[in-house]
Protein backbone atom coordinates (compact mmCIF):
# COMPACT_ATOMS: atom_id res chain seq x y z
CA UNK A 1 0.00 0.00 0.00
CA UNK A 2 1.51 3.34 -0.92
CA UNK A 3 2.31 6.03 1.55
CA UNK A 4 -0.16 9.30 1.53
CA UNK A 5 0.97 12.27 -0.05
CA UNK A 6 2.09 14.55 2.88
CA UNK A 7 3.61 11.40 4.59
CA UNK A 8 5.86 11.03 0.81
CA UNK A 9 6.30 14.66 1.27
CA UNK A 10 7.92 14.66 5.10
CA UNK A 11 9.63 11.33 4.11
CA UNK A 12 11.45 12.94 1.31
CA UNK A 13 12.03 16.27 3.85
CA UNK A 14 13.62 13.43 5.99
CA UNK A 15 16.08 12.26 3.22
CA UNK A 16 17.05 15.88 2.56
CA UNK A 17 17.67 16.25 6.35
CA UNK A 18 19.56 12.99 6.93
CA UNK A 19 21.59 14.01 3.43
CA UNK A 20 22.43 17.33 5.37
CA UNK A 21 23.81 16.03 8.28
CA UNK A 22 26.06 13.76 6.55
CA UNK A 23 27.38 16.89 4.63
CA UNK A 24 27.23 18.50 7.83
CA UNK A 25 29.66 16.22 9.58
CA UNK A 26 31.59 16.12 6.54
CA UNK A 27 32.24 19.25 6.82
CA UNK A 28 33.22 18.94 10.47
CA UNK A 29 35.40 15.67 9.26
CA UNK A 30 36.78 18.51 6.92
CA UNK A 31 37.80 21.34 9.77
CA UNK A 32 38.93 18.70 12.22
CA UNK A 33 41.80 17.76 9.45
CA UNK A 34 42.89 21.46 8.64
CA UNK A 35 43.41 21.28 12.74
CA UNK A 36 45.35 18.03 12.50
CA UNK A 37 42.71 16.25 14.81
CA UNK A 38 43.11 12.84 13.42
CA UNK A 39 40.91 11.25 15.52
CA UNK A 40 38.00 14.03 15.27
CA UNK A 41 38.63 13.38 11.48
CA UNK A 42 38.29 10.43 11.53
CA UNK A 43 35.17 9.86 13.77
CA UNK A 44 33.12 12.80 11.49
CA UNK A 45 33.44 10.96 8.58
CA UNK A 46 31.98 7.64 9.67
CA UNK A 47 29.28 9.69 10.75
CA UNK A 48 28.84 11.47 7.69
CA UNK A 49 28.81 7.82 6.15
CA UNK A 50 26.26 6.97 8.67
CA UNK A 51 23.99 9.64 8.00
CA UNK A 52 24.01 8.71 4.19
CA UNK A 53 23.31 5.50 5.56
CA UNK A 54 19.59 6.90 7.17
CA UNK A 55 18.84 8.97 3.90
CA UNK A 56 19.59 5.76 1.74
CA UNK A 57 17.26 3.74 4.09
CA UNK A 58 14.40 5.97 3.99
CA UNK A 59 14.88 6.37 0.19
CA UNK A 60 14.49 2.41 -0.03
CA UNK A 61 11.48 2.31 1.90
CA UNK A 62 9.72 5.32 0.14
CA UNK A 63 10.32 3.27 -2.85
CA UNK A 64 9.45 -0.10 -1.58
CA UNK A 65 6.23 1.48 -0.58
CA UNK A 66 5.52 2.24 -3.99
CA UNK A 67 6.20 6.09 -4.02
CA UNK A 68 8.37 8.39 -5.49
CA UNK A 69 11.74 9.92 -4.25
CA UNK A 70 12.02 13.66 -5.11
CA UNK A 71 15.42 15.02 -4.03
CA UNK A 72 15.68 18.60 -3.10
CA UNK A 73 18.94 21.62 -2.72
CA UNK A 74 21.45 20.34 0.40
CA UNK A 75 21.97 23.50 2.46
CA UNK A 76 25.41 24.24 2.55
CA UNK A 77 26.72 23.53 5.84
CA UNK A 78 29.24 25.65 8.44
CA UNK A 79 32.76 25.40 7.57
CA UNK A 80 34.18 27.05 10.42
CA UNK A 81 34.22 25.77 14.25
CA UNK A 82 35.94 27.31 17.26
CA UNK A 83 36.83 23.70 19.27
CA UNK A 84 36.44 20.39 19.38
CA UNK A 85 33.92 21.42 22.31
CA UNK A 86 31.89 23.57 19.49
CA UNK A 87 31.89 20.79 17.09
CA UNK A 88 30.15 18.47 19.74
CA UNK A 89 28.12 20.48 21.10
CA UNK A 90 26.75 21.82 16.98
CA UNK A 91 26.53 18.12 17.02
CA UNK A 92 23.88 17.24 19.75
CA UNK A 93 21.90 20.27 18.63
CA UNK A 94 21.74 19.02 15.58
CA UNK A 95 20.78 16.00 16.36
CA UNK A 96 18.14 16.98 18.67
CA UNK A 97 16.23 18.53 15.76
CA UNK A 98 16.63 15.84 14.10
CA UNK A 99 15.36 13.91 16.50
CA UNK A 100 12.33 16.05 16.67
CA UNK A 101 11.59 15.84 13.20
CA UNK A 102 11.87 12.03 13.50
CA UNK A 103 8.95 12.20 16.24
CA UNK A 104 7.11 14.71 14.23
CA UNK A 105 6.98 11.80 11.26
CA UNK A 106 5.89 9.15 13.56
CA UNK A 107 3.00 11.29 15.12
CA UNK A 108 2.03 11.88 11.60
CA UNK A 109 2.21 7.81 10.51
CA UNK A 110 0.26 7.20 13.74
CA UNK A 111 -2.70 9.76 12.63
CA UNK A 112 -2.44 7.98 9.36
CA UNK A 113 -2.81 4.43 10.72
CA UNK A 114 -0.19 3.80 8.57
CA UNK A 115 1.39 0.38 11.09
CA UNK A 116 3.89 -0.38 8.12
CA UNK A 117 5.33 3.55 8.28
CA UNK A 118 5.24 3.00 12.23
CA UNK A 119 7.03 -0.13 12.53
CA UNK A 120 9.45 1.36 9.94
CA UNK A 121 10.37 4.35 11.91
CA UNK A 122 10.95 2.60 15.59
CA UNK A 123 14.54 2.15 13.78
CA UNK A 124 15.23 5.97 13.43
CA UNK A 125 13.56 6.51 17.27
CA UNK A 126 15.87 4.13 18.77
CA UNK A 127 18.82 5.59 16.44
CA UNK A 128 18.24 8.70 17.62
CA UNK A 129 18.91 7.77 21.44
CA UNK A 130 21.89 6.82 20.55
CA UNK A 131 23.36 9.85 18.54
CA UNK A 132 22.08 11.91 21.16
CA UNK A 133 24.07 9.71 23.58
CA UNK A 134 26.83 9.45 21.37
CA UNK A 135 27.32 13.40 21.32
CA UNK A 136 26.35 14.12 25.02
CA UNK A 137 29.45 11.53 26.15
CA UNK A 138 31.83 13.15 24.26
CA UNK A 139 30.83 16.52 24.84
CA UNK A 140 30.96 15.59 28.75
CA UNK A 141 34.21 14.27 28.48
CA UNK A 142 35.42 17.76 26.46
CA UNK A 143 33.76 20.11 29.32
CA UNK A 144 35.67 17.72 32.31
CA UNK A 145 38.82 18.22 29.81
CA UNK A 146 38.93 21.95 29.40
CA UNK A 147 42.14 23.06 27.81
CA UNK A 148 44.52 20.34 28.89
CA UNK A 149 46.43 19.65 25.57
CA UNK A 150 47.09 15.71 26.89
CA UNK A 151 43.68 15.66 27.64
CA UNK A 152 42.61 16.44 24.13
CA UNK A 153 45.18 14.40 22.61
CA UNK A 154 44.18 11.34 24.45
CA UNK A 155 40.06 12.16 23.53
CA UNK A 156 41.33 12.51 19.52
CA UNK A 157 43.16 9.05 20.08
CA UNK A 158 39.44 7.49 21.17
CA UNK A 159 38.04 9.08 18.49
CA UNK A 160 40.35 7.36 15.95
CA UNK A 161 39.40 4.32 17.59
CA UNK A 162 35.51 4.65 16.06
CA UNK A 163 34.84 1.49 13.78
CA UNK A 164 34.08 2.90 10.26
CA UNK A 165 31.28 1.02 9.46
FE1 LIG B 1 20.52 10.47 10.98
FE2 LIG B 1 22.27 11.67 13.10
O1 LIG B 1 20.57 11.49 12.43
Amino acid sequence: MIISQKLEKALNEQINKEMYSAYLYLSMSAWAESENWRGATHWFAAQAKEEMGHAMKIYKYVFERGNRVTLDAIDKPKSEFKSLTDVFAQTLEHEKLVTDSIHKLVDMAADENDHAASVFLQWFVTEQVEEEANASEMLAHLERIGDSKQGLYMLDNVLSKRSAD
